[in-house]
């Protein structure tokens, strides 16, 4: 194995290039893949999902790959659900979140936040009041959260899950964790978050949403992506949408954009560790950006398309978000 010559990024070891470019992991913060062989510190390899992709991902114009003998990694075809309508997705995501809990009462939980999961955390809570569901073993992760708001701020992730599941159901103060907004020293910060999904084991099952630019977290479309937790600046239409009352007054205080500007966000590398990913997306707005998610280019100008390379994605979309990606098909 080569690591030095980069070879064509194919699907599923075939013919098939991704518009031109090849995916390779750029080892910076470790040099060995999973076969064992080491590399120096500026080494590319390709992407290999059964190492942890700690580093950061990149793209090569295919022009460079000229090595056949180097491991390719697997592309993997998700499994769709597609359900009419906002209810139902929430409601057979329900049925997974719930289900994956009974049969596995101490899972360790990734957790987004967002318009995307309030019908599934709702329908969670309705469990645990009228169906028993325990979430007292349950440790959760979020995703996010925004770097140096109080732990209270109305924005927060912290307010969200408390109003929306954690002060609704079992699940003990201690066994559920977002990155600190307060934290004084950021690189400590996403070292402490990083290692504590570690030290509880990794993540057994990741709930995402997604991001209408294909944003997974706060990982945002660029040129590359970083693996472990990080601190990433918002896109320009994320943060449009996600402050819908602060983006009219822009105009006239454009330092407002200063605000909730950069989020800790585990990297994409947290999310592929996931033994299984659940993806959650409804409305026309993802229609597009899921169906290039799912069946186009793996590039970190989508960071929804790195998904994959992992062997155990579900997505259940409505209708709407899901209308593209059975177009395509
Ligand atoms: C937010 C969050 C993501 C979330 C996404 C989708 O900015 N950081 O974790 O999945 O954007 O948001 P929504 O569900 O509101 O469409």
């Amino acid at each position: 194995m080569s690591a030095t010559a980069p070879a064509p990024f194919r699907r599923d070891g075939g013919s098939g290039r991704f518009g031109g470019y090849c995916l390779w992991h750029h080892y910076r913060l470790q040099g060995r893949t999973s076969s064992g062989t080491t590399f120096p510190k500026r080494a590319w390899v390709p992407v290999d999902i059964t190492v942890v992709p700690r580093g950061s991902y990149t793209l090569l114009p295919c022009s460079q790959a000229r090595d056949e003998t180097v491991e390719r990694p697997t592309v993997h075809v998700p499994e769709i659900l597609l359900e009419a309508d906002y209810n139902a997705m929430s409601l057979r995501a329900g049925d997974i979140v719930g289900e994956a809990i009974r049969h596995n009462p101490s899972i360790v939980l990734a957790l987004p936040t967002g318009t995307t999961p309030i019908g599934l955390y709702a329908d969670l809570v309705r469990r645990h009041r009228d169906e028993g569901l325990s979430l007292s073993g349950v440790t959760t992760f979020n995703l996010d959260e925004y770097v140096g708001i109080a732990i209270d701020d109305r924005e927060g992730y912290h307010g969200f899950m408390r109003s929306h599941l954690f002060d609704h159901v079992d699940i003990p103060e201690g066994a559920w964790h977002l990155p600190n907004p307060q934290a004084t020293d950021a690189g400590a910060e996403v070292r402490r978050y990083e290692g504590l999904i570690d030290a509880s084991g990794g993540i057994d099952l990741a709930i995402l949403g997604v991001g209408a630019n294909g944003h997974l977290a706060f990982n945002e479309p660029g040129d590359t992506l970083t693996g472990p937790t990080h601190v990433a600046a918002l896109a320009d239409d994320t943060w449009l949408r996600n402050f819908p009352s602060l983006a009219p007054r822009l105009k006239d205080e454009p330092e407002l954009r200063a605000r909730y500007s950069t989020a800790y966000t585990v990297g994409i590398g947290t999310i592929l560790r996931a033994r299984k990913i659940l993806v959650l997306a409804s409305g026309m707005a993802k229609a597009s950006i899921l169906a290039s998610a799912v069946r186009g280019a793996i590039t970190p100008r989508n960071p929804a398309s790195f998904l994959q390379l992992h062997p155990d994605v579900t997505f259940i979309l409505d209708e709407a978000a899901g209308s593209w990606v059975h177009y395509t098909a």
